[in-house]
């Protein structure tokens, strides 16, 4: 059934960033309630291919652009989802700089524009603001530990100060804006090459190649399945009043690497083996939601289990692998660092 505003109009919904893995299935949950959907995005690390099934639908438009860069859109718009961001560590390392002003310019300028739309805001930040964790598991009034100096500080702090441009905003009364944090997610459409986890370790044993393990692998995470995500981030987005807290959404089951590694080699069976390389630096040891928070305000927990979602991540990538014209193929264009003056918000 189609959901409408109090007004009978349908509800149009910018989504930034909507060409990525979440996004794209962000766009297909908002269609099918009814909304109208702009996905806005530079594929940088997105690709055409996660939204093609949609390009021909009436309600979805498709707006190339960076949101380092001011951005206007002349239709009315009601919501805002700010998922623009690599987010994986090669690609949003791969130009620091141009990743720290998409976390505060971009951030700063879907603000400014939610501001002008009298729009409600939600920004896509990250269990990555917890840095390292000494508190375990980590709930959101822990206030982290992250090193501003270290390479992955241009992903960790730039969502740190976004979070912090969105709570700005709100307390100025300018703009209603609402901060999720995201911890690992993984599904369908997550790039095959994209050097998180669970895609490394899937597509290695579909291809037959050794497992990479990083550290000794008693490293833990907590995986939570990309439709999970996509409910609770519409319940953050549209629960009244607005919390103006940030909500942890994830799932709190906690694996090992090794754990997530033996189930992979038991769901995927070949002759692949396992090989251990050092850890890469500012890797954190432990990670898993305190999700609280988002039971008691949203009335959200995750419903699918890891060898589930693992199941249909791994047929994903089989066929991706099986129709590499199926591979996304981000452009990794690296825009001009020098972002100067490209920021909207007013002061
Ligand atoms: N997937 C996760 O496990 C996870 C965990 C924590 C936070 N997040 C956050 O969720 C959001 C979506 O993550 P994802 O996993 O879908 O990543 P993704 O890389 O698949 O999607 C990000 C999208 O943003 C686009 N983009 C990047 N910079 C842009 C810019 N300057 N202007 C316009 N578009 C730009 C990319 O092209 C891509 O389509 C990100 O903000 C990320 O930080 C994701």
């Amino acid at each position: 059934m189609l959901q409408k505003l109090h007004d009978g109009k349908t509800r149009t919904v910018l989504v930034a960033g909507g060409a990525g893995f979440v996004g794209s299935h962000l766009c297909d949950a908002l269609l099918l309630r009814g909304d109208k959907v702009i996905c806005v995005d530079s594929f940088l690390t997105g690709s055409r291919a996660n939204v093609r099934p949609l390009e021909n639908h009436p309600r979805f438009r498709l707006v190339e652009h960076d949101v380092c860069q001011v951005l206007d859109i002349e239709e009315h718009v009601h919501q805002v989802y700010n998922l623009a961001c690599a987010a994986s560590p090669p690609s949003y390392q791969a130009d620091p700089v141009h990743t720290m002003m998409t976390c505060v310019a971009g951030t700063g300028n879907l603000l400014a524009l939610a501001e002008r739309h009298n729009a409600s805001l939600l920004q896509a930040s990250t269990s990555e603001v917890y840095g390292d964790p000494e508190e375990h598991p980590q709930r959101e009034d822990y206030r982290g530990n992250v090193s501003c100096t270290g390479p992955r500080a241009c992903y960790d702090e730039g969502k740190r100060a976004a979070e912090s441009l969105c709570f700005d905003m709100l307390r100025a009364g300018r703009t209603d804006a609402r901060v999720v944090r995201i911890f690992n997610t993984y599904g369908p459409r997550m790039q095959p090459n994209d050097g998180r986890i669970i895609s490394n370790l899937l597509v290695q044993a579909l291809s037959g190649d050794p497992l990479t393990i990083y550290g000794s692998g008693e490293q833990t995470r907590s995986f939570c399945f990309v439709t999970d995500l996509v409910a609770g981030l519409m319940a953050l987005m549209d629960v009244d009043p607005n919390p103006g807290v940030p909500v942890n959404i994830g799932n709190p089951g906690e694996f090992t690497i090794n754990e997530l590694a033996a189930m992979i080699l038991t769901m995927v069976p070949g002759r692949s083996k396992i090989v251990y390389r050092p850890l890469p630096t500012d890797d954190p040891q432990r990670r898993r939601p305190d999700i609280a928070r988002a039971k008691q305000l949203l009335g959200w927990e995750p419903k699918v289990q890891l060898s589930q979602g693992l199941q249909q991540t791994a047929d994903y990538f089989a066929s991706v692998l099986a129709e590499p014209e199926l591979r996304a193929t981000p452009s990794r264009a690296k825009p001009g660092s020098n972002m100067t003056g490209a920021l909207q918000i007013g002061a």
